[in-house]
């Protein structure tokens, strides 16, 4: 299905961008799918900087990459997200967000609206011209209503010069849909 979800569709933007060689960034490693994910598009000669303030998070990424002997070209940094730029160097192909709780952690834990902010901006400085940051939002049940305001919010105040936002919200599904945004830098 063309339309199955905000994280499909977060992926098939990264693989048309990303390629072999790249330095990206997973700005919340969580479970690793996604660090995973960007591992295998950059390969052997590119570098996935994940980041996460969890330990069982950095532990299970780590595990998943381990598994998939796909370990030498990650680095797994147990920080906050809003401070990517003491660690990452400039001209980022990709930035990818996946907002909310680690799956089956504390709830309290998650993701929240300042640091998103604050990353958002950092991910944008670090970015190469034509580079692309994606997010998924979550929000629904216990958590997550408010940063997806301030997100929303915030990416309609993003420079029309600096880069193009664009936000996928599913019009007609039920149970509060995460939502996609993609941010591509300008040249
Ligand atoms: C929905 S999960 C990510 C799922 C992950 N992308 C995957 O593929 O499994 C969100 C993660 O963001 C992490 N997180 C929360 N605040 C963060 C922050 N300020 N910086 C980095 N990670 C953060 C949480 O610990 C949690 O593991």
């Amino acid at each position: 299905m063309l339309l199955k979800n905000a994280l499909v569709i977060s992926h098939r933007i990264i693989k048309k961008v990303v390629m072999p060689g790249d330095i990206v960034v997973d700005a919340t490693a969580g479970n690793g799918n996604d660090t995973l994910f960007l591992a295998n598009l950059v390969g052997d000669a590119g570098k996935v900087y994940a980041f996460d303030i969890q330990d069982t998070a950095i532990e299970n990424t780590r595990k998943k990459l381990i598994d998939n002997d796909k370990y030498n070209n990650v680095k797994l940094i147990k920080d906050s997200h809003e401070n990517m730029d003491r660690y990452v160097p400039d001209g980022v192909k990709a930035v990818m967000f996946n907002l909310g709780y680690l799956p089956g952690g504390d709830h309290s834990i998650g993701t929240k609206p300042s640091s998103t902010i604050r990353a958002l901006e950092k991910a944008l400085s670090l970015l190469k011209p034509n580079g692309i940051i994606t997010m998924v939002v979550y929000y629904g049940g216990d958590s997550g209503f408010d940063e997806k305001e301030a997100v929303m919010e915030y990416v309609k105040t993003i420079d029309y010069k600096k880069a193009t936002v664009l936000v996928h919200e599913f019009a007609n599904q039920i149970n509060c849909p995460p939502i996609a945004i993609c941010i591509e830098k300008c040249k």
